[in-house]
């Protein structure tokens, strides 16, 4: 991918974009195979799912800088500029569109850009806007969030929003987060709705996710379907009677893997994403599709709590979990590995913390394993693995 910000050197995220594509997806397989080598004797590695190489983030997060009148949607440098990244080649089109008409918007609803001057007690901060959060569905539909300082701006938002309707005509879902701290936190706690629709369909295969503001959702929207597709047949080959998945976010492996019989239960720590995948599953049910979805139910909670509480519920036959980059931690590995629970289906984005948690549980063995390539041009990959009692 040739990207003009990269070589005049205004951006950096893009940190493997010297590399040839198949040479990326290599050295990644090579490095996820070292960091695993110490527990992976006898694990099948199955072949690399590779992405297209640009245009496949389905999410956009601008930092916005500059002035009212000529707002910058992009990142800062170091020197605390503005950089416009509007034409980000890992952004697809629809994205790409997307920006003027914002940019405009920030300009008509006079939404000053957030800035801070001085440091420390000295700090002055100005401004409401610190971040645009775009997300596009597979159907071209936008979710748009301001991210703002206060509540200062919603009016003008508000009087302004169908004007930007108009303009993005593929504006389904639209909402204000306000992040008052000035601190390196995205977004704070609020989210003020701003549209009637407060969801956003993420149809992947058979299954439509249903996205909300403050729930998460895996970034290439082309590998978590294969993602997805692999972690369905895998739970189908050991057709577990029970299944949890743990740090589900809207309900995007619980959902494909359910199946008539199985009882499915999803935790999660953001109460917004249950709330999402509680209402697909009840839309599901409705569809016509009542016997596979019949048992599947989403809490909010701490997977770790859940998993270890004190009355600890029945045990399930089989866990996925997925966790952040931190991992599963100790405890719950600890708990994975004296549970007598035979198969745990393991996603990570991060395999160092995935190492670190496979060792932890050395009874669980990896007997398969797959690389997929979710972040093209960056040294960050998603795996799968299967683990089974030795
Ligand atoms: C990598 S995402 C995976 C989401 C989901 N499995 C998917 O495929 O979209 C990790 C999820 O873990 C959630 N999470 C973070 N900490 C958690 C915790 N302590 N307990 C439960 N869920 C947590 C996050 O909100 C996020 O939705």
């Amino acid at each position: 991918m040739q990207c003009p910000h990269y070589d005049a050197g205004r951006c950096h995220s893009c940190t493997l974009l010297e590399i040839d594509y198949p040479t990326q997806v290599l050295d990644k397989e090579r490095h996820v195979a070292e960091l695993l080598d110490p527990v992976s004797d006898g694990t099948t590695w199955l072949p690399a799912v590779s992405s297209v190489e640009s245009g496949f983030r389905n999410k956009a997060k601008m930092v916005v800088s500059g002035t009212v009148a000529e707002p910058v949607l992009g990142i800062l440098d170091r020197a605390g500029h503005g950089v416009d990244l509007t034409d980000c080649g890992l952004y697809p089109e629809a994205l790409q569109a997307s920006f003027g008409p914002l940019a405009a918007f920030v300009t008509r609803a006079n939404l000053e850009p957030y800035q801070v001057s001085g440091t420390g007690k000295r700090a002055q901060q100005r401004g409401e806007l610190k971040y645009l959060l775009v997300t596009l569905s597979p159907d071209g539909e936008l979710m748009v969030r301001f991210v703002l300082r206060s509540q200062e701006a919603i009016a003008r938002i508000r009087k302004h929003l169908a004007w930007l309707q108009a303009e993005l005509p593929a504006l389904a879902v639209a909402s204000a987060n306000i992040q008052p701290a000035h601190a390196a936190v995205l977004e704070g706690d609020l989210e003020i709705p701003l549209t009637e629709r407060a969801t956003l369909p993420m149809r992947i295969d058979d299954i439509t996710l249903d996205l909300r503001p403050q729930s998460f959702f895996q970034t290439n929207t082309a590998v978590a379907t294969e993602l997805y597709r692999q972690a369905r047949s895998w739970v189908d080959e050991v057709d577990p009677g029970s299944l949890w998945d743990l740090y589900c976010g809207v309900g995007g492996f619980a959902l494909h893997c359910a199946a008539p019989g199985r009882a499915v239960t999803g935790i999660e720590i953001s109460a917004e994403a249950v709330a999402a995948a509680s209402g697909t599953v009840e839309r599901l049910r409705g569809d016509g599709q009542a016997d596979r979805f019949r048992d599947v139910t989403f809490a909010a909670g701490d997977a770790t709590a859940f998993a270890v509480g004190p009355q600890g519920p029945d045990l399930p036959e089989m866990v996925i979990v997925n966790p952040p980059r931190r991992g599963i931690g100790a405890d719950l590995a600890h708990w994975l590995e004296t549970s007598g629970i035979d198969h745990v289906l393991y996603s990570s984005c991060n395999a160092t913390t995935l190492a670190k948690d496979l060792a932890a549980m050395p009874t669980l063995r990896p007997v398969r394993a797959r690389l997929l390539d979710m972040f093209p041009q960056t040294s960050h990959y998603e795996v799968l693995v299967l683990l089974e009692r030795a």
